[in-house]
């Protein structure tokens, strides 16, 4: 049963209501718990709506300042953790106004005016998902620069590349490496992208149809670092599509970590035995004395489930949304910062595991030179001599269960055993069936040559500002 609070609304909103809120439905719809994290933007909206009111004679420059140095005051209590914030006032945002009216008087109540907290929620958020993307594109770029440190410094050496998971082709280490630069650089164009559109303030557009009294938008978003102002008040008030996006983007970003924690479980491990991670990164078992876990990309892709159930609990929470502001809203809250805090997290802690891994050079150049993998090349070489790819595809897959059987490689025939399978290979195919051969000869524009390779490595340097 819930209690019934004694007289009055104490609200900030009570004036309509004749008995206080029952303590159930009081904890059930607070988000003070969570939105707290954005007193820093709702302080910085509130003193640039303030000044715009002033700007526009709904303040005296004596309640502008009693508002602005009120403000500063509150920030720096809560800055301290002297503030309690409490959770009958609902959010952060009533909060925030309460202390204020408590400490400045009746000045304090000017300052909601031609202000909901439909549009004053919406900034918030804004305001916090932006400085998130700078965040997490500078920590992506942390990213990239680890590959590009790697690629530089294992420029030369050799390792199987993989398609189906089974050895395909030989390529450079630093080829591999550069192509998580790549990857990453895409999620860093999506961040910008996304940072770009929701750049535009919500701020004046109140409860959802605009306000009465002559508001200045342009003012407060630039005063606020936005590029302009949202256009319809409507879309505004019930607009979290930056939000569906920003959490969309995130989840592409832990998913792309996911392929990477994938592959370096998989090259930590005995079977492959490409890569060592530093103790400091893994840990151990708790019965299995021998056992060396390589935990953080494991957890680091497990985090990918709950990246992306965020992103499908916002599209779930916003189908079926009538237009403008329901408070299903305030749901979309919580899946944000965890988003944020997992990406980061995530971010981090891979950026500092690449800097402490080991490639095993050697282990990786045996496997380059085992499993035939120069047989495209072969294929190629004969293309050269006029024989028709289809044809040459299965003169050298012959020579390929020919090498299976006799446990062989296909750079250890003799050049008779080569010619038998085709009078078109002379003794100048040694080139093309050596690994080093194979890698060098793959010049086309993002190929794995050397010669590309170095170029694509300084490319990346100097893009990243290394050198
Ligand atoms: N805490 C609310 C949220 O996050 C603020 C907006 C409340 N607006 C309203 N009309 N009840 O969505």
């Amino acid at each position: 049963m819930s209690r019934k609070a004694e007289g009055p609304s104490q609200k900030m909103w009570g004036g309509r209501f004749g008995e206080g809120t029952a303590a159930s439905v009081e904890a059930f719809s607070a988000s003070i718990h969570y939105d707290s994290r954005l007193y820093k933007y709702d302080i910085a909206g509130s003193k640039a709506h303030a000044t715009m009111l002033h700007s526009q004679g709904l303040l005296t420059k004596d309640e502008l300042q009693a508002v602005v140095g009120g403000l500063s005051d509150i920030e720096k209590e809560i800055d301290e953790g002297q503030f309690v914030f409490r959770p009958e006032l609902e959010d952060v945002h009533m909060n925030i106004e309460k202390a204020l009216i408590e400490r400045i008087g009746p000045t304090g109540a000017r300052l909601h005016s031609g202000r909901s907290r439909n549009d004053q929620v919406a900034l918030d958020l804004k305001m916090y998902v932006r400085d998130q993307c700078d965040l997490l594109s500078d920590l992506l770029n942390g990213t990239r620069r680890a590959f590009v440190v790697l690629a530089r410094r294992y420029l030369g050496h050799i390792m199987p590349g993989y398609t189906h998971l089974q050895r395909a082709q030989p390529v450079q280490i630093a080829h591999h490496m550069l192509a998580y630069y790549e990857i990453f650089g895409r999620d860093c164009q999506r961040m910008a992208d996304c940072r770009k559109r929701l750049n535009l303030s919500p701020l004046g557009c109140a409860a959802m149809a605009g306000s009465g009294l002559p508001l200045d938008r342009e003012m407060t978003a630039s005063l606020l670092g936005f590029d302009g102002v949202t256009a319809n008040s409507m879309d505004t008030a019930g607009d979290r599509d930056f939000a569906i996006e920003f959490l969309s983007v995130c989840a592409m970003i832990q998913l792309h970590l996911s392929r990477l924690s994938e592959e370096l479980v998989l090259w930590s491990s005995q079977e492959f035995a490409f890569i060592s991670i530093a103790d400091r990164f893994c840990t151990g078992s708790s019965i299995m004395p021998q056992k060396k876990n390589p935990d953080i990309p494991e957890l680091v892709r497990g985090k990918s489930g709950r990246v992306v159930g965020n992103l499908i609990s916002l599209l779930t929470q916003v189908k079926g949304l009538p237009f403008t502001y329901n408070r299903d809203l305030q749901e979309s809250q919580e899946p944000l910062y965890d988003t944020a805090d997992t990406l980061s997290a995530s971010l981090s802690v891979i950026t500092e595991l690449l800097g402490n891994i080991t490639f095993q050079t050697e282990n990786m150049a045996k496997a380059a030179n085992s499993g035939c993998m120069t047989a495209t090349d072969l294929a190629d070489y004969l293309v050269l001599k006029k024989v028709p790819f289809r044809e040459a595809h299965g003169i050298v897959g012959k020579a390929v269960v020919y090498c299976l059987e006799n446990n062989k490689e296909l750079a250890e025939l003799s050049i008779e055993e080569l010619t038998g399978f085709s009078e078109k290979i002379d003794k100048n195919v040694y080139a093309v069936l050596d690994v080093e051969g194979s890698v060098n000869s793959r010049t086309t524009t993002g190929g794995t040559g050397l010669a590309r390779v170095e170029e694509a490595v300084a490319a990346a340097e100097k893009n990243l500002g290394i050198i």
